[in-house]
Parts: C-alpha cells; structure tokens; sequence
C-alpha cells in the first residue's frame, strides 16, 4: 500500500503522514515512511529524537553517493553524461533510520528544479529511488510530499495507491487541492482523497465537505484543531508519544482504518 500525502504548506501533511505512519506500524505492517522535505520534520512527528535526527543528511544533499551511483557531482554542467539508472537496492537499508514502532525513515530532500524537468544527477538518483520504493519496499510506504509533487513523475505515480490531500478550512487552501488534482491527473495517480484539517466548528467542517464535493473528492477524514498536536510541536515530541488519545490522533486512528477498508490491505 503506498499513500503519499500532499497540501499547502502548514495544513498538517506532516502529522498525518508521520502518525499515520506509526499508527500502521502498530496494526503490523512492516513500514517506510519517506520525508521529502529537506527540512526533516518528519523525524519528530515519528518520535526519533532530535540528536538522531540531527545527523541525517537528506539524500538530495548527499553529494559523495549522488557522484558514486551516477557518476557525476552535483552541479556538473548540463550536458554531463550520467548513469540513468543507478543502483539504489541498498539504499533504504543504509541510510534509512529506524524509530519507534519500527517505523523506518528515510530522507529524501528536495528535488530541485523537479518541475522544470532537469535532469540532474540528484534528480536521476532520487526518481529512480522512488521508482524502487513505490515496486519493490515494504508492506506500507507512507510519504510526505512537497506541494508540487516534484518526486513523482509519471510512471512512478502510478504506483502510488492513493493521494491524501490534506485541506484546511481556509480557500487557498482549497486552491491547492484543485492545483494538485490537476498534477495528479497529469501524471496518473490512482486515485485522489482528501483530509479535513484544522477543524474548529460546525462551519468550517460544512465548507470541507461542500468544497471537497464540488472538486469530486472523497473525505476520508475531517480532523478537528486539536491543542495537544500543537502543544507535542512546541515540546517536539510525536503527538503519537504526547498525547494518544487525544481528538486528532483518535480521527487518524479512524483514517487509518478507513484506509485498510478502502483499500483492503
Ligand atoms: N489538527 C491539528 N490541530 C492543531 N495543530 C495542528 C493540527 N495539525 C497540525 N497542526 C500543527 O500545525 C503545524 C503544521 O503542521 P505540519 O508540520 O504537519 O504541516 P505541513 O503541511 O507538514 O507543513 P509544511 O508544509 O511546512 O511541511 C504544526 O505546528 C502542527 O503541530
Ligand atoms: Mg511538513
């Protein structure tokens, strides 16, 4: 099963992805959770500590293995010639960090310039990485994408079961589900659902729903404000780990088995 989560900045993409990740992983599912921020925020929604963290370096960023599995360093000019399929089997293994509940994490940075099509090396190594997660890793694969979808490209988007958008109670962000269903439809996403986030009241549930409606999405989840996911982001701990049964994680509790009905996995 490989669900990427997708959404404006700040809706909550890596909460759910990161808790959804754990909540799986307790049902039993031997799970990879990808990070394709290079900001490595994923890390602490997951519950590694901050000085395990501190030492990852994102793949795109890591110049000595993009130069090894290619053959060129980052930055060579335009025009180098370059390994289009490096080799990327071990790499999940060597570079993924395993955290609580066996979650393993693994980030992958940015892919710059991904939407304009460049091929650079990182981009070569990345896309092919991808490739490999989404054929050949794990009973679960949980990823936290970048607005732009820039890592998934077509062919490696048709692996990906389903799209989670998340979506607050707010138009711009409402803006940003009908951009990404346009992309998902480009590049063949199975299928597209959406998330409520951020919900404090009767109205801004309403608006979800009727939005969502109206773009033909599903809502799989309508996840209420809740203080204790922002209060484990100030003490930087999982929310999972802060506070387990509070109103947000018990909705992604019932997201998760929404996911496993749906999706019968
Ligand atoms: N249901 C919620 N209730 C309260 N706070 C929330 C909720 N969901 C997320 N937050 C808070 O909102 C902030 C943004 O959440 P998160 O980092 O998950 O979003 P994101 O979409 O991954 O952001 P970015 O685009 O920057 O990666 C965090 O401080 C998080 O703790
Ligand atoms: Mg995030």
């Amino acid at each position: 099963m490989k669900i990427a989560v997708a959404g404006k900045g700040g809706v909550g993409k890596t909460f759910i992805s990161g808790t959804l990740a754990r909540l799986l992983a307790r049902d039993g599912y031997n799970v990879l959770a990808v990070d394709a921020d290079p900001n490595i925020n994923l890390a602490s929604t997951l519950g590694i500590t901050r000085e395990i963290s501190d030492k990852i370096v994102p793949l795109s960023d890591n110049e000595s293995l993009i130069e090894e599995r290619t053959g060129v360093a980052p930055g060579s000019s335009y025009g180098s010639v370059f390994r289009l399929t490096p080799t990327v089997g071990d790499i999940v293994k060597k570079f993924g960090v395993v955290g609580p509940d066996d979650v393993q994490l693994l980030v992958m940075g940015t892919v710059k310039g991904g939407d304009t099509g460049c091929m650079c090396p990182a981009n070569a190594l990345l896309r092919v990485l991808i490739q490999h997660i989404l054929i050949r890793e794990r009973d679960v694969v949980v990823m936290d994408m970048v607005a732009g979808l820039e890592h998934l490209g077509r062919g490696t988007a048709k692996r990906v079961d389903t799209m989670i958008v998340v979506v607050e109670p707010r138009m711009k962000s409402v803006e940003t589900v009908r951009r990404t269903l346009k992309l998902a439809d480009e590049i063949e996403v199975q299928e597209v659902i959406s998330a409520g986030n951020k919900i404090r009241n009767d109205k801004e549930r309403r608006f979800v729903e009727e939005r969502m409606g109206e773009l033909g999405v599903p809502v799989a989840a309508l996840i209420p404000y809740d203080p204790a996911v922002a209060e484990a982001d100030m003490l930087g701990v999982a929310p999972l780990d802060h506070d387990e049964g509070s109103p947000a994680v018990n909705t992604l509790v019932a997201l998760k088995d929404y996911l496993k009905r749906r999706y019968e996995f």
